[in-house]
């Protein structure tokens, strides 16, 4: 995206979904057709804690994140509001905590259970933005009224990755050379269906997005346009975690460690805890029997990675 100058003004808030805000001017340098205001990219990653090289350098490669970083604000200091993915995208997109919109699951609507608040993206809409949704951006479903929101939130119609529809399909590779639905999955994405993966979908819908705006606002025929804010939302990390399999090779086994704590907490009241019977139901954690509702997962499946090496026929999980 080298046609992009980037303005050294961006933010990165934590919440259960991390998100970026990037304010950047897409203008070129010859030819200003636009007002003055900046073109706004908002990012935002569903699942994603800081586990990113801004924050532990030399622990995990993100290049391109940390290259945004190194031109921007970075806060260290972000908290979840709501541990769940719709209440937590309601809270950060209206800008109220979930006391305020009552919302703790994904089975409501703010507008309809809370109040008709404006949203990010509904006050630059309505504020001469043109605004565009792609990917994961609201909670889909009935979070946000089966439609993103729409027409309050956005311009034009809100894009969602077609191969997301193979989210829990039998798609990863395994013993007997058959198809299993896994909870960790590395793929070859050429063999994927549609030969795809969503949110490789998503950046290419992204990119065609910012490619055509640079060349409507370079065009000197075209009358002025309106700024944009364009969010776009990314599936991963979120479960299941499929992923094309080169990016094994980025983290060798012997430098994932075990979580150093792995046990739930003494006195630990029974509500508190979550047997995750969603992994449970997934081929991969079915084949290793563990016992509901504590019961842990074998130590060399925790190390997920060599799980993963296992599961598609690759290298030996040495400890
Ligand atoms: C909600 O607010 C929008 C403007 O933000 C307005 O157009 C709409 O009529 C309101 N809906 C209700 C039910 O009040
Ligand atoms: C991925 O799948 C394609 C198509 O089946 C195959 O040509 C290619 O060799 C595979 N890549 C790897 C790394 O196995
Ligand atoms: C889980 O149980 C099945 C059926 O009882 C058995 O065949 C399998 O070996 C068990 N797997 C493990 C990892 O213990």
């Amino acid at each position: 995206m080298d046609f992009i100058r980037w303005i050294p003004i961006f933010h990165i808030l934590l919440a259960a979904n991390l998100f970026l805000c990037i304010s950047q001017n897409l203008k070129t340098e010859a030819v200003r057709h636009q007002d003055s205001r900046h073109n706004v990219l908002f990012i935002v990653v569903d699942d994603l804690r800081p586990a990113l090289g801004c924050y532990e350098v030399s622990k995990y490669i993100t290049p391109n994140i940390d290259q945004l970083c190194s031109m921007g604000i970075k806060f260290s200091n972000a908290y979840a509001q709501q541990a769940l993915c719709g209440p937590s995208r309601v809270s950060f997109l209206t800008s109220r905590r979930p006391d305020t919109t009552r919302l703790y699951d994904v089975h409501s609507y703010w507008r309809h259970a809370a109040g008709n608040f404006t949203t990010l993206p509904q006050h630059f809409k309505e504020h001469g933005y043109h605004t565009a949704s792609v990917g994961k951006v609201f909670h889909p479903g009935k979070s946000s009224n089966f439609n993103d929101d729409q027409p309050y939130s956005w311009s034009e119609k809100p894009y969602h990755p077609s191969t997301q529809a193979y989210k829990n399909s039998k798609v990863c590779a395994g013993p007997g050379g058959r198809k299993y639905s896994n909870i960790v999955c590395p793929v070859n994405v050429t063999q994927q269906p549609e030969a795809t993966l969503p949110d490789m979908q998503s950046t290419r819908q992204a990119m065609q997005f910012l490619r055509d705006r640079a060349r409507l606002e370079s065009s000197p025929s075209t009358a002025p346009t309106a700024p944009f804010f364009l969010a776009v939302g990314y599936h991963k990390p979120h479960v299941p975690l499929k992923y094309p399999e080169q990016f094994l090779d980025l983290y060798p086994l012997s430098t994932v460690p075990l979580a150093s704590n792995r046990h739930y907490p003494e006195h630990m009241p029974l509500v508190a805890w979550n047997p995750w019977t969603d992994l449970r139901d997934r081929d991969d954690v079915k084949e290793l029997n563990v016992s509901f509702p504590f019961g842990p997962l074998p130590d060399d499946y925790q190390c997920l990675e060599a799980r993963a090496h296992n599961a598609i026929g690759g290298k030996e999980w040495k400890d």
